[in-house]
């Protein structure tokens, strides 16, 4: 039986613990130039629906690093982006590659395609979540503070797929939350209940400054994402305040960590000078898309 990676949510805090020390051994070997072919002779089918560069970029390295071949579908170039439909999509290129990672619009989508396919299907990001990210963030805060599970979390802005998945993870790990957004920016009504359900410690609310009080990390997105571009001049005006500038750093704890998924808009969701300043680890996050996303994929398709 093939496990996907679709959600945070599918994985228990001690499977997704083992992929982090994977991570942390997978990053030392790339550092010291020692090969580590997890995947030889191993294709990764990457299908992509929105624009992106980490995720293209970490996925295709992360891969030839474990001595396999990753290749880059995008919809415009492939049949689906014609209409032909997931389920076969899934089930032919079941019959060429050993994994697929996909990044689309719906959940249903990513869902069907895991459905119909034989091989393991990873998540590289729906309207829903972004589990390969926030994987990667707590991963970079391992790496900062020592630990991650016992930290305290702030998220400013859009209740969108990156605070969602940051939901997920609270529900998973059990750490506290604090996530703010302006009203009708609200995250995800069922995944929100989900994890109250499975007893997440997440406090919501309209104001930052009490999100981010003591808080350990901050984390912020933008304010529209894709596919909602159009969106763009109102959510700058429903959003204001809910910037992550050095006002908000001030309260938060001394020593706070500042995340951030890239690409950022800097004047808008983060000043400049917050995105450049000593709190920032934006760039260590970034690059433990690599080590985290091969510990996810050697986790998912090795034998
Ligand atoms: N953070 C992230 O997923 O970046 P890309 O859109 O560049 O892949
Ligand atoms: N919320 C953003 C994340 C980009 C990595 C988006 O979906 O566009």
């Amino acid at each position: 039986m093939n496990r996907h990676f679709l959600c945070l949510c599918d994985w228990s805090a001690a499977e997704l613990d083992a992929m982090f020390s994977l991570a942390r051994t997978l990053k030392q070997q790339q550092q010291q130039g020692q090969p580590h072919h997890l995947l030889a002779g191993k294709t990764l089918g990457m299908v992509f629906e929105k624009s992106s560069t980490r995720t293209r970029v970490s996925f295709e390295v992360g891969m030839f690093q474990l001595g396999g071949h990753a290749l880059f579908l995008p919809s415009s170039s492939t049949q689906m982006g014609r209409g032909e439909p997931i389920k076969d999509t899934a089930r032919v290129m079941s019959r060429y590659v050993d994994g697929i990672m996909i990044r689309t619009y719906s959940q249903s989508a990513i869902e069907e395609l895991a459905h119909y396919a034989a091989v393991p299907v990873i998540n590289a990001l729906t309207d829903s979540y972004h589990p390969c990210q926030i994987m990667a963030d707590l991963f970079t805060v391992l790496e900062h503070k020592g630990s991650y599970a016992d930290r305290v979390y702030c998220w400013i802005g859009d209740g969108n797929n990156m605070a969602n998945s940051w939901i997920n993870a609270a529900a998973v790990f059990g750490f506290e939350l604090r996530v703010a957004t302006p009203p009708g920016y609200e995250p995800d009504e069922a995944v929100m209940a989900r994890a109250r359900q499975l007893g997440a410690n997440i406090l919501y609310t309209n104001d930052p400054y009490a999100a981010a009080a003591g808080a350990e990390v901050l984390n912020t997105d933008v304010w529209a994402s894709m596919g909602q571009e159009q969106e763009q001049r109102q959510r700058e005006k429903d959003f204001a305040g809910f910037q992550l500038n050095s006002d908000i750093v001030a309260v938060a704890d001394s020593e706070c960590l500042v995340l951030h998924c890239l690409p950022a808009h800097r004047g808008e969701e983060i000043s400049d000078e917050v995105i450049e300043g000593p709190h920032s680890v934006v760039f260590d996050e970034a690059e433990n898309r690599l080590h985290v996303q091969k510990a996810i994929m050697a986790t998912l398709m090795q034998e």
